[in-house]
This record gives C-alpha cells, structure tokens and sequence, in this order.
C-alpha cells in the first residue's frame, strides 16, 4: 500500500528537518568501508528531496555535516567532502528540473575551496525557484550559530544599532544562519540514535520528534510518508490546553 494516500495534504508540516544518521553502520553491516555508505546516502538524499518536493513541502534542511564531525578520521573527512562537490555537481539538474532553491547553513568558510565553489555557484544558479528550499547544514553547528548570532548582536548594540531593551526573539532569529526559515515543524532522525546532535537547538522549540531505526541508507519514500502520517496525528498545543484549540 502507498502510504501517501494517508498524508491530508492541507495539514502538511511547513518544514521538515531530518538528522540523516547511520551510514556508517549500514556500510559496516555489509562488510564494507563507511564511504560506502556514505556514498549510498545520497542516493536517499534524492530520493527524500524528490519525495518531498513532490509532496508540497515547502522547507526541507538536511544535517549532512556537523562541526563536530571535523573530528572523525581525516580520510573519512575528505570523502565526505569530495562526495559533496560531485553530488553538488550531478544533483544540480534535478534541483533545476524540480524548481528547488538550495540554501546552506553553517560556518561555511571552513569547508574546502572546492566545496563552498560548488555550493555557491550552486545555490546562484537555484536562487529564482520557488517550489521548496532545500537546505544543507554543512560544519554546521547550533552552538557555534547562537554564537555567531551573540556576537553579531553585541557588535550591532555596540555601534548603537540595537538598543538592549530591544532584543527580542524575532531578532534572535534574524541573526541565525536559519534567518529566512521557519520554525522546525516535523524532526526526523534515522538509526535509532535519540538525540539531537546539535542541530538546529532554538528552532526545534516546538517541533515534533520522530525516531526510526532505519538506517538512512534504507529510508524510503514509505519511511517519510510514515512519519508525515505521525505527525500529522499529533496534537500541537503549544502551551495551551487541549480544550483552547477545538
Ligand atoms: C551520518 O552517518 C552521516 C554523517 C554524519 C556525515 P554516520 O557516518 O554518522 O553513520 P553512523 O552513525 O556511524 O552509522
Ligand atoms: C549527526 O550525526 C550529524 C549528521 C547527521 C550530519 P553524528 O553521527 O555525527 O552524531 P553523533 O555523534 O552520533 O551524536
Ligand atoms: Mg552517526
């Protein structure tokens, strides 16, 4: 059965934000190298990024690098980013074909020339189309953001462009990498993991959380219309009552 019969489209998450874990281990169990399966998780990639620009998502952000993984063996590292530029490379006409706006977030200046060349030249081409942004977080970090926001605040108070009294949340926000994008509605993460990595801290306040154990190579266009369905069985209260939302 297809379970996207089941997704009411009218009450579909706005943005959905999904920790691609597990690759490594889906490339251990098949007694191969954790390339491997990083190499397959961008087969899921577009097939996720497909799935839901089909669907009328109209935000989508995928953790695909975070600060901390800078830490992992170097070898590791370097495939990671040469996976980067050719899927920037290859993936770019589906972005085109599909009307899909790439965004990235993240400390961006660390990633190797080629990389960000790519990402920028990339993210020029998509600029005009409208039918869903696709955001990488790339050496991203959500520490590292609300850092980068602190500071940039601090300078502004400092040359009397903001005055204290006025920081509020909505500026907050506007001084984070995610500054043109909503709040996260739906969070998925693959492979079992239930944490959050430091991803995406102040936007997740309201999200829904959904955990599978599907290794992200394995996740299928049935495994999002299954946490779609989930969510959408959900009630949001956002601090009120049951009763106050009827
Ligand atoms: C996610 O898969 C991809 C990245 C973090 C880049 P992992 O590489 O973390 O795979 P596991 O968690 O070791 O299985
Ligand atoms: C989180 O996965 C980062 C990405 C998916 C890019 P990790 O595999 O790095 O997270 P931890 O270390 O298990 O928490
Ligand atoms: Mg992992």
């Amino acid at each position: 059965m297809d379970l996207k019969n089941n997704i009411i489209p009218d009450a579909l998450p706005k943005h959905i934000a999904i920790i691609m874990d597990g690759n490594g281990r889906w490339a251990k169990q098949k007694g191969m190298i954790r390339a491997f399966g990083h190499e397959n998780g961008t087969k899921t990639v577009r097939k996720t990024v497909e799935a839901c620009a089909e669907l009328g998502i109209e935000n989508l952000t995928l953790y695909a690098f975070s600060t901390e993984n800078w830490n992992r063996p170097k070898l590791e590292v370097k495939a990671l980013m040469k996976l980067l530029v050719s899927s920037l490379t290859k993936e770019l006409k589906t972005l085109q074909k599909n009307n899909i706006k790439l965004s990235a977030i993240g400390c961006l200046k660390t990633l190797p020339k080629k990389v960000f060349e790519e990402l920028s030249s990339a993210i020029e081409s998509t600029k005009d189309n409208t039918r869903m942004t696709l955001t990488l977080a790339l050496s991203y970090g959500s520490r590292d953001e609300i850092v980068n926001a602190v500071k940039e605040i601090s300078n502004k108070v400092k040359n009397n462009i903001i005055s204290p009294e006025n920081i509020d949340e909505s500026i907050i926000n506007e001084h984070l990498y995610t500054q043109n994008l909503p709040d996260v509605d739906l969070l998925i993460r693959t492979s079992g993991e239930q944490r959050i990595s430091n991803f995406l801290l102040w936007q997740i306040a309201y999200a829904e959380l959904h955990f599978t154990s599907v290794l992200w190579p394995d996740f299928t266009r049935q495994h999002l219309y299954e946490a779609i369905i989930e969510y959408q069985k959900r009630e949001r209260r956002f601090g009120k009552t049951s009763d106050q939302l009827s």
